[in-house]
């Protein structure tokens, strides 16, 4: 398959464009790197063509079609506290943008599509979260954004899957999330600012995993269907620090400091659709995955 990965040199991006071209596709990224974090952070990998430009775009998106057979929707503004302090760019690179993205595949006959989603959609919600639950009553902008875009894609009529992913982490990671904040603090022995009272839960998915769900997505495609890409296996936040203690050998300095707001207390999924439709599972434990998160550093 010919592939357009967008958003392709950011984190999971980047590792999904390197997957697909192991498995023998052609990849083409297209990605702005913006400055939601250090672009020197961002790259693509060998072997992938780059055509840099902006999703909202609809020319260069249209030309970055080009013989393409499906389309990997990862570019976009992420970051849930940053949406409610500054929400425009995540109404123009996530609704905006991918509106765009969607008008500019069907301008190009292109119908298979991968949506890269966010379990924030789900808001408040006690989980396990199910694909059929009711997700009208986003916490911030930025889940709201992704709601949206989900909406898009499913009036534009062609083959989408929405891929809800939980939580990613990994090597490459965003700086500003919070296992990457963490490790890099505690490596410099500098106290960790930690919100909340350490009772809020993630389902921390690794990179790979979500990766592979990714890809599965992309060849299943038929229709509009929604999918978690979350294992089901939540961990508590005091649960992470141990991890994140062990596996950098440092005694965390912790400053507890009050719940932040769109900070949601849980997510968990319920993977059964994935696991069923698309026959994924995740590989890696949690602490072995931060462990080795900081062997990459
Ligand atoms: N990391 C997670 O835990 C997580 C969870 C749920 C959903 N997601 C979604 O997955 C996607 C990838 O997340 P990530 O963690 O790799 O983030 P990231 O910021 O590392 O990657 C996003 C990439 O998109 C590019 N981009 C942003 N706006 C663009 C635009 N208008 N045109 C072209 N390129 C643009 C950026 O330069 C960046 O390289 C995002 O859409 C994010 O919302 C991530």
């Amino acid at each position: 398959m010919h592939v357009l990965v967008t958003g392709g040199a950011g984190f999971i991006g980047r590792r999904l464009a390197a997957a697909l071209l192991a498995r023998g596709d052609r990849v083409r990224v297209l990605d702005n790197f913006d400055d939601a974090y250090d672009p020197a952070l961002k790259a693509v990998p060998e072997g992938a063509e780059l055509v840099r430009g902006d999703v909202c775009d609809g020319g260069t998106v249209r030309r970055a079609l080009h013989g393409i057979d499906g389309v990997c929707h990862l570019a976009g503004r992420a970051g849930v506290r940053e949406s409610i302090e500054s929400p425009g760019p995540y109404v123009r690179n996530n609704v905006a943008g991918t509106l765009t993205v969607l008008e500019a595949m069907a301008k190009r006959h292109v119908r298979r599509l991968v949506f890269a989603s966010s379990s924030s959609v789900y808001g408040s919600a006690a989980g396990p979260f199910r694909e059929t639950d009711a997700a009208d009553r986003p916490a911030s902008p930025y889940a709201a954004s992704k709601r949206a875009a989900e909406l898009f894609c499913y009036s534009s009529g062609l083959d989408v899957t929405v891929a809800r992913l939980f939580t990613v982490y990994g090597p490459g990671q965003r700086p500003g999330m919070a296992i990457a904040k963490f490790v890099r603090l505690a490596r410099a022995n500098e106290e960790i600012p930690v919100y909340g009272d350490g009772s809020s839960i993630r389902d921390y998915t690794w990179v790979d995993d979500a990766v592979d769900g990714l890809i599965r997505s992309l060849d299943r495609a038929d229709g509009y269907n929604i999918v978690n890409v979350g294992g089901g296996n939540p961990v508590p936040l005091t649960t992470m620090l141990a991890a994140v203690a062990d596996a950098t050998g440092r005694q965390l300095k912790v400053r507890w400091l009050p719940a932040q707001p769109g900070d949601v207390p849980v997510t968990h999924a319920d993977p059964t659709v994935a696991t069923e439709w698309l026959g994924w599972a995740p590989r890696m434990a949690f602490h072995e995955g931060v462990a080795r998160y900081v062997a990459s550093l």
